[in-house]
């Protein structure tokens, strides 16, 4: 029997994310959502540490009595080693260590933007994998990056985010709107209602492949600031356009920079991984350009665009077949290169 059964779990930020796969295949993908953190607008670093703590044993064991196997039948353990937050990551990669000492079986560290990447590659049935090279547009709350993608383990970085990610562009956004986080998908809801040429926001002024938001951020506040002191309402009344201006100013700037990076590298399969590619505008964007520009976009299901575990546990199987294992001396990195 040549079934690889590898355990993977994710802590990077607030969710504490358990999976099992077979080989290629996932069995089980769980996900125990932090809601501590709505009322404070954003992640509290201390307060995600502690639910992991709390959530680490019930999410792992119910990961696996749904796959339907046995601890002793696992092959390999794969964690988040990084990035992501030190406290939250600690507690991922303290649970595999022991875990992978109890069993007596490898340990596999995954990095979690590559996770993100590779979450391409999970058999599914009706999913057509990339092949390489392709260009992979990673978006989530805490990176923007396009990466020229050669082979599983061969990125480069072309460009990325010099200031704020897209994900925060997203959630600062709906913290002006006095919406709850993580905003982004309550923007996405809202821009489906309404008219993405009603204000007009303009594109940062950023050199080649890079990206910034900051200023679009800047440009959000200053521009509801405004309104509100001339009609208190303001927000209210225009929600849904306000929402989907935004969302549409964000597709732009994400667009022009593919359109640039294919022009460049000569690479037209284009891959969206991270929270953030769970936009409804950026996928049905991505869909058209295949007719539009003769594209091939790889789009995944939606639980593996957020954080999970099954695209750490993806990783973990590459890296079990490539015998790429850790010892239990492998340290967390809050910051990590690929
Ligand atoms: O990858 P992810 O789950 O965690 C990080 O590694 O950051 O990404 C979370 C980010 C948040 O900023 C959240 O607002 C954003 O993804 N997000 C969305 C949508 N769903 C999640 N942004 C826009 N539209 C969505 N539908
Ligand atoms: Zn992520």
């Amino acid at each position: 029997n040549d079934s690889v059964y590898i355990l993977a779990i994710e802590s990077s930020c607030d969710d504490t994310a358990a999976a099992v796969l077979k080989n290629d295949k996932v069995l089980s993908n769980l996900v125990a959502r932090q809601s501590i953190h709505e009322e404070y607008g954003g992640v509290v670093p201390e307060l995600a540490s502690r639910a992991h703590q709390q959530n680490i044993v019930p999410v792992v064991d119910m990961a696996l009595k749904k796959a339907g196997i046995n601890k002793k039948q696992l092959h390999g353990i794969a964690f988040t080693q990084g990035p992501g937050l030190m406290g939250s990551l600690l507690v991922g990669s303290s649970f595999a260590k022991s875990f992978s000492m109890a069993l007596n079986i490898p340990l596999l560290a995954v990095n979690h933007m590559q996770a993100h990447i590779l979450a391409h590659f999970i058999d599914e049935e009706g999913y057509d994998k990339p092949t390489f090279p392709f260009l992979a547009l990673t978006i989530s709350g805490g990176h923007t990056q396009i990466v020229k993608v050669s082979g599983f383990f061969e990125m480069e970085i072309i460009g990325e985010t010099t200031d704020d990610a897209v994900g925060e562009a997203f959630d600062k956004t709906a913290k002006i709107l006095g919406l709850p986080y993580p905003g982004g998908p309550l923007i996405d809801q809202f821009a489906k209602e309404g008219n993405p040429k009603a204000f007009l926001f303009t594109k940062p002024n950023v050199d080649g492949l890079n990206f910034s938001f900051s200023g679009l951020k800047t440009q959000i506040l200053y521009f509801v600031q405004k309104n509100v002191a001339l009609n208190p309402n303001f927000i209210e009344e225009n929600k849904a356009d306000i929402c989907a201006s935004v969302q549409n100013i964000i597709i732009k700037i994400l667009m022009d920079k593919l359109k640039l990076a294919v022009e460049e590298t000569g690479i037209n399969q284009i891959a969206i991984g991270g929270g953030v590619s769970a936009n409804s505008g950026i996928r049905n964007t991505l869909k058209e350009a295949e007719t539009k520009y003769g594209w091939k976009t790889y789009i995944p299901k939606f639980e593996y665009t957020t954080d999970n575990a099954a695209m750490i546990g993806i990783v973990g199987y590459q890296k079990y077949l490539h015998n790429q294992f850790e010892n239990t001396s492998v340290v967390s990195k809050a910051r990590i290169e690929f």
